[in-house]
């Protein structure tokens, strides 16, 4: 039997194949975008909301929750960082609107409106800068807040802009308490 005859492919029959394949590839890969917006998968769907236990987060701890492919920020604020917030004059913010999912899109960036009525302690917001995406880091920052390293943005304890080049409060997503230490988000 020559080699030719054998059932394995030489190299020539190797490279063939090979080439087939990233041309399948490719093909996948422009249809995705098509089939990704008309048909979510399970996977999607299963995240389109969260719940998450807070039963371990004390006065004064935080934690990053992933909702949609976002860092969601789940702090239970001090009675101090609800005081300083609710104590800022609201003529200082420089977005004036809540920005919170939750309440309608015109109401003012109160501290209550940034929080949920009988949990104003807890501070659930999308933990995203809203200047160009970066993520802030917590308990920083001249207003004791949030600090975006990236270009210096400025939140405080309620996770509104107060200086630097980010134009809007950090997002507060749709969510419930759906119990006393669980928060569903979405
Ligand atoms: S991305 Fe945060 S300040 Fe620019």
């Amino acid at each position: 039997m020559s080699v030719n005859d054998s059932a394995e492919p030489n190299r020539r029959d190797f490279l063939y194949i090979a080439t087939g394949a990233v041309g399948a590839v490719g093909a996948a890969a422009v249809a995705w975008p098509f089939i990704d917006q008309m048909n979510p998968d399970a996977a999607t769907l299963a995240l389109a909301s969260i719940d998450v236990d807070v039963s371990q987060v004390a006065e004064g701890q935080s934690i990053t929750a992933k909702w949609r492919g976002k860092p969601i920020f789940i702090r239970q604020r001090t009675a101090q960082e609800v005081e300083e917030a609710r104590a800022v004059d609201l003529s200082e913010l420089k977005d004036p609107l809540a920005q919170n999912a939750n309440i309608p899109g015109d109401a003012p960036a109160t501290d209550e409106n940034r929080t949920a009525e009988g949990k104003e302690a807890w501070l659930i917001m999308v933990g995203v800068c809203t200047h160009l995406g970066c993520i802030p880091l917590g308990q920083a920052g001249e207003f004791d807040g949030y600090f975006c390293p990236c270009h210096g943005s400025s939140y405080d304890t309620a996770g509104r802009i107060r200086t630097g080049p980010a134009p809007t409060n950090m997002a507060i997503p749709p969510y419930t308490f759906s119990d006393d230490t669980t928060i569903t988000i979405g």
